[in-house]
């Protein structure tokens, strides 16, 4: 048997902050305005729908993104970060598309886009802390952008209230698809700016309305397992770019501006199998029984009826797996492994290709679960997943 796996700690943001405000001081030498933090997510269900105009049920978690911030006087930005080798340092007025790459463009892409909506952003030195794990499919980097959002936004004298906290999800999107050059959704950026504590955020991207819907399955004595698998998932690389350019493909040959219309109108199916060839029939199958299968949890959730819910997840595993073809045996291994070792249901959450899976567990097969899990792995030869607990956690904000 396979020791046991401490879970990844979310720490107490209070504490990390105030760490964070030290680390800042020295690196530094002086105070910073303040610290700001934003949380990753696991979406429960709604997997690759955002970007077809679907509906998405993303939860905030406890782990969370630290930003501390001071403003310069010259145009010179720094960003480091706790994570990282190296500091980076670049200019006001040259952040924008193509002229930074990596991690720091994440950073440096909000600083660009809040400009470009007209806020007067400062020269600033950033000191970024991470509790999302990095590659693991938990929008570290979604939750790297709110946070700098927020932290540039009172750099630069701009209250957030609620109507700006809704615009930052298109700023931040911005810098994610425009700067760092990962043509994502926006659900995670929704989420982390939106969630509030104790529910998951019903997102519906055709006009970006959104909806709380209370997430509380610990009073039924059920926890939300978050298994890293450790692969590697990277949304700038070639995978979900396919994915995206054939949902697109697909509904120009239908004649329908997103695919969400066809959800819309069931009659619009029959198309589908007429027009399309076997691979886009396959995705456009996922995108639509997708759309449906979330309209179910919603119900599911509301009604309490977990046992359905746990359905729900793994059909919607199985619907990535085979029709959209962007899960991995690892992920499979713990999907498959949490249902042997009696999960009500399990999934792969994200955009795929790696990162992590979520599994619906009753307390007492928490640890038959990560135990069966962590076996499968050894068994296979792979490096230890890692483990968290996601509780529904509250959106960005100021500590
Ligand atoms: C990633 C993207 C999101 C979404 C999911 C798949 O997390 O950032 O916008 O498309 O994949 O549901």
């Amino acid at each position: 048997m396979t020791p046991p796996v401490p879970f990844l700690a979310a720490g107490d943001p209070s504490a990390v902050a105030a760490g964070l405000v030290e680390r800042f001081r020295t690196s530094y030498r002086r105070d910073p305005l303040g610290c700001f933090m934003a949380p990753g997510r696991v979406n429960l269900i709604g997997e690759h729908v955002d970007y077809n105009a679907g509906r998405c049920l993303p939860v905030a978690l406890p782990h969370g993104t630290y930003v501390a911030a001071a403003a310069r006087a010259d145009d010179t930005v720094t960003v480091t970060s706790l994570q990282q080798d190296r500091p980076w340092q670049g200019r006001l007025g040259r952040l924008g598309p193509g002229q930074v790459t990596g991690w720091p463009a994440y950073a440096a892409g909000v600083a660009w886009a809040l400009a470009a909506d007209g806020v007067d952003v400062p020269g600033f030195d950033l000191l970024v802390d991470s509790r999302v794990p990095l590659g693991a499919g938990l929008s570290s980097s979604a939750a790297l952008e709110c946070a700098v959002a927020l932290a540039l936004c009172a750099l630069a004298g701009v209250e957030v209230d609620e109507p700006l906290r809704r615009r930052l999800v298109g700023t931040c999107m911005r810098a994610e698809t425009e700067v760092a050059g990962a043509p994502t959704g926006g659900l995670d950026q929704t989420v982390s700016l939106l969630a509030r504590q104790g529910h998951a955020l019903l997102l519906d991207c055709l006009d970006g309305s959104t909806r709380q819907v209370p997430w509380d399955p610990e009073t039924a004595a059920l926890s939300l397992l978050v298994v890293d698998t450790g692969v590697s998932h990277r949304l700038t690389e070639g995978g979900y770019r396919d994915r995206r350019a054939e949902c697109e493909e697909a509904a120009r040959a239908l004649g329908v501006r997103s695919l969400r219309e066809c959800h819309d109108s069931p009659g619009r199916l029959e198309d589908v199998k007429r027009v399309l060839d076997r691979r886009l029939c396959r995705r456009v199958r996922h995108v639509l029984t997708e759309m449906a299968r979330v309209d179910a949890a919603v119900a599911q959730i509301e009604q309490r009826d977990w046992a359905g819910l746990g359905a729900t997840f793994t059909a919607s595993h199985v619907s990535l797996r085979d029709d959209f073809e962007v899960s991995c045996p690892e992920l499979d291994a713990v999907v498959e492994a949490a249902a042997e070792a009696g999960a009500l249901g399990a999934r792969m959450t994200g955009g795929g290709f790696g990162g992590s899976a979520i599994a619906l567990v009753a307390r007492e097969r928490l640890g038959a679960v990560t135990e069966t899990v962590a076996d499968a792995f050894a068994r296979h030869g792979w490096r230890q997943p890692a483990f968290l607990e996601a509780t529904a956690a509250a959106g960005a904000r100021r500590l």
